[in-house]
């Protein structure tokens, strides 16, 4: 029997421990606040934002996005990430990505206060993870693919993972948490030749290439021993959100999948709002001294 490794179990315990939280530090005066920069309108990003600021408002978080033109200057955008990190009322935040052509060749993740760089993508969060130890901030994704295989008891010491996807948002940190958690990791991306003969060979497969269902039956084991974690979130021509993976041609094939959607992506807004709360947690601490 195939495991469908669905999100809403580890969100709902977690939820409610979450707003428990939140409650206390209203209660003493700090209130979680998440600021989100957004230069343009990318669909794509304003749906992700859309799920952030709907987590926010359940659990008594406060919310606020900083909608910037699609040619807005780079002097104008610095500025606006200047304000947000000295603003003392903003306890998260973070520049949505991609942005637009103008602003690419700026070093965004250097830019954000590292006490308040909920993403982890700063650099304090990188060498933490390449010294070994988990960060104060564990990039959301990662940290929401951590959270599903420990709420289903699946180990990865000592197991084979292939990561698909060479991100900073993805790939990179989830390759460097399993490794320092005791897998053997392969790095895969859009040049590894022969995929299958990495896929094949591993327990645990995780996907972040973002191509419409591009692995299927023939890049598995049929012996129902491999756990499949989908981290794709595409269209496909109907329009229809799906993973990299084809979940109906795998799910009775493998272990353990995730569906797309409702597999990690409700995960990695409940990490976002994890690290807002250490990040609340945290300044109240530093004010109290
Ligand atoms: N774009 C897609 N995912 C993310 C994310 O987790 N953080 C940011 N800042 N941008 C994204």
């Amino acid at each position: 029997m195939t495991t469908i490794l669905s999100a809403s179990s580890v969100v709902a315990a977690r939820t409610e421990l979450l707003a428990d939280k939140v409650l206390k530090l209203r209660a003493k005066g700090f209130i979680p606040k998440l600021r989100v920069i957004l230069a343009g309108a990318n669909p794509a990003s304003l749906v992700y934002i859309g799920h952030k600021k709907k987590m926010c408002q359940r659990l008594g978080c406060e919310f606020e996005l900083n909608r910037l033109s699609s040619s807005v200057s780079k002097e104008e955008f610095l500025n606006e990430i200047k304000k947000m990190n000295e603003d003392a009322s903003i306890t998260g935040c973070f520049v949505q990505l991609p942005v637009p052509n103008q602003l690419k060749d700026i070093d965004i993740t250097e830019l954000i206060a590292p006490e308040k760089d909920v993403d982890g993508f700063g650099a304090a969060s990188i060498v933490d993870m390449f010294k070994g130890r988990d960060p104060m901030f564990v990039p959301c994704t990662p940290k929401g693919i951590l959270d599903l295989l420990e709420h289903y008891k699946i180990g990865v010491s000592g197991k084979t993972v292939t990561v698909i996807g060479r991100s900073l948002i993805v790939g990179k940190p989830i390759s460097l948490l399993l490794q320092n958690r005791g897998a053997t990791v392969s790095m895969c991306h859009s040049k590894t030749p022969d995929l299958s003969i990495y896929t094949k060979n591993s327990d645990i497969v995780i996907s972040a290439a973002g191509q419409t269902r591009f692995l299927g039956p023939q890049h598995f084991r049929t012996d129902q021993s491999q756990v499949l974690i989908d981290v794709g979130m595409n269209r496909d021509q109907n329009g229809n959100l799906c993973g990299d993976m084809d979940f109906e041609a795998l799910k009775n094939k493998v272990k353990a999948i995730t569906p797309v959607p409702g597999g990690v992506g409700p995960l990695t807004v409940l990490s976002l709002m994890e690290n807002l709360v250490t990040a609340t947690e945290n300044k109240r601490q530093e004010d109290s001294q």
